[in-house]
């Protein structure tokens, strides 16, 4: 399988990295934000609609559903893709998203459809570019389209070959930034599964040569339907007669050209295209269990730290828990640096892993089950013994997890204290692995002074060949959906997150014990306490916001 070359080959090593230039190149900086000049631009309105929803209705479908129109709309795209803040040091001044992106480099690129117009989300303006109208008869009003591309370039400028993975890592976070500002207004939103990719081209225009003259392409990641009830009717729609009125539109712009010059890395055009979905009609959607595993055998480094728990004396609480799910979206950042003495409170650490699993948004947005579990560096949470513990986000995957594990490892479940602690967790290995997840995720410190750090380890290979290589994709925007509701809670319970998309692949399946294909590790993540950068100040995403507004700091 071409995805499983590429993967190897994008491989993080003690001695050696993926391949990339190894360098930055200044001169072809690739511009963040799209445009499509000549296409007519539509300001969207500025109102804060959602700002008294509690934080916890992004999770139980509690908000009121607000009337679909162009406010509750600019209020969907504000809250999921917009600018969160503007950053400067020194003479250096950059935007920051509601959705984060490895590098902060964004290749995803948002598109709305409804009302017989396909529109271009201009990020930086926070308006609309039509560039499209085309007759829409028969469609309904009290929903609306959104989809997401990638541009591969972006973040290719920076990371080279393992540029791939982390646009789709982003459009994952994309997809699960969408979906919660949709559960902010009270709505629902399921991606199509009958729409291929080459009908996702043609709706959005990605495929009209003439529009991209000199311009880096889009790749189409995926179609959503937005409603304010059940989509369900909505998603085994024909795809056929909406992308071929769209593709008989009549279009407007041409795609602005992002650097002066690129380098070429050909293993992700192929890879693309190999990921490329076919649309459901023509593959099996069926989630399907029981690869055959081997155990490997290396042993794992580290002091063991028999019985102790975290000492609350020499502990830094986070900062004060905020309640409004408006003021939490807009306020996610990454830290850039955690304060090595942050302890997380335990049951705020359950209820993060309770809302890792189905079937609460953002997991509704989706239709497979959990391919993807976590390998979590256990540091600071209060009464919890530091560790590497497994967190499965579906019961019945231990079997075949487990058996592909280290055989060593304890798979002690931890006694839930309360009916609400989560089922799932167990205890691999009592030890001290500040040092490891540190070295793991390309010695980052931030992987190691957080309350905890983990690995998302995905059922790759099975997975693959019970679908098809266009799976690849999907499994790490299982990742970015996980990291994205960690960045939410970290926030909301006055701490921080970051997302690790740098880590030495093999040395985590190593101290796993993880051969083969079978388990991958596709992404890492932190969170703790974090360490302000008091060099960078700081600017609201829109002039029109306040600096002591909702969600800024
Ligand atoms: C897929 C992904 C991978 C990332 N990898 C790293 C990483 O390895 N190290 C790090 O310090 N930050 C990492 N980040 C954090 C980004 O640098 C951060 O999201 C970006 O700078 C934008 O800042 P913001 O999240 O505050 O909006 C990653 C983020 C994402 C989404």
């Amino acid at each position: 399988m071409l995805v499983l070359r590429y993967h190897d080959q994008t491989k993080h090593h003690f001695d050696r990295f993926a391949r990339s230039r190894g360098y930055l190149d200044w001169a072809t900086q690739p511009d963040p934000f799209r445009r499509y000049i000549g296409a007519p631009t539509i300001e969207l309105l500025r109102d804060a609609l959602a700002d008294t929803v509690p934080y916890e209705a992004l999770f139980d479908g509690s908000a009121e559903p607000a009337p679909v129109s162009e406010r509750s709309i600019g209020e969907f795209l504000r809250c999921s893709v917009g600018l969160s803040a503007w950053k400067q040091y020194g003479a250096s001044r950059w935007a920051l998203r509601v959705n984060p992106s490895s590098g902060n480099l964004h290749p995803t690129e948002t598109y709305l459809i409804r009302d017989g117009r396909v529109y271009h989300y201009v990020v930086r303006e926070h308006a609309l570019e039509e560039r499209c109208a085309f007759d829409a008869s028969g469609e309904e009003e009290e929903a609306f389209l959104v989809a997401l591309t990638s541009i591969h370039w972006r973040e290719a400028w920076k990371y080279g070959e393992r540029a791939f993975r982390y646009c789709q890592h982003d459009a994952g976070h994309a997809i699960g930034a969408l979906r919660l500002a949709a559960a902010l207004l009270g709505w629902r939103l399921a991606l199509m599964p009958r729409w291929s990719d080459a009908q996702l081209s043609t709706l959005l225009g990605l495929d009209r040569d003439q529009d991209y003259t000199g311009a880096e392409r889009e790749e189409p990641e995926c179609l959503a339907i937005v409603a304010a009830q059940d989509p369900s009717r909505w998603l085994e729609r024909d795809p056929s007669p909406l992308a071929e009125a769209a593709s008989r539109g009549s279009w407007r712009g041409t795609a602005n050209r992002l650097s002066a010059d690129h380098a070429e890395w050909p293993i992700i055009d192929e890879v693309s295209v190999a990921t490329r979905y076919p649309g459901r009609s023509m593959c099996d959607g069926a989630t399907v269990r029981g690869a055959a595993v081997r155990v490997g055998s290396a042993m794992v480094q580290g002091s063991t730290v028999q019985g102790s728990t975290v000492q609350a004396a020499r502990s830094v609480a986070p900062s004060h828990p905020r309640t409004h799910a408006r003021s939490v979206i807009l306020a996610r950042r990454s830290a850039l640096a955690f304060d090595g003495r942050g302890v997380l409170e335990r049951n705020a650490f359950f209820s993060m892993l309770h809302r890792l699993r189905p079937p609460a948004p953002p997991w509704d947005a989706i239709d497979w089950l959990p391919q993807v579990h976590l390998v979590l560096f256990v540091h600071r949470v209060q009464e919890l013994v530091p560790g590497v513990y497994a967190y499965l986000r579906d019961d019945a995957a231990r079997a075949e997890w487990q058996a592909a594990m280290r055989q060593e490892f304890l798979w002690e479940p931890l006694k839930a204290n309360d009916p609400n602690d989560p089922n799932g967790l167990f205890l691999l290995v009592p030890i001290d692995c500040r040092r490891l997840a540190n070295r793991l995720s390309c010695d980052q410190e931030i992987a190691e002074d957080g309350f905890f750090s983990l690995a998302m380890v995905a059922r790759l290979e099975a997975s693959l060949r019970e679908r098809g290589e266009w799976f690849y994709r999907r499994l790490f925007w299982e990742c970015g959906l996980i990291g994205q509701v960690l960045y939410l809670d970290a926030e909301a319970a006055g701490a921080r997150a970051t997302g690790i998309g740098c880590f030495y692949d093999d040395p985590v399946h190593e101290m796993l014990g993880l051969t083969g294909h079978a388990w991958q590790s596709l992404y890492h993540f932190s969170m703790g306490v974090p360490v302000e950068d008091t060099r960078l100040t700081s600017e609201p995403g829109y002039a029109w916001e306040q600096v002591a507004g909702p969600g800024s700091r």
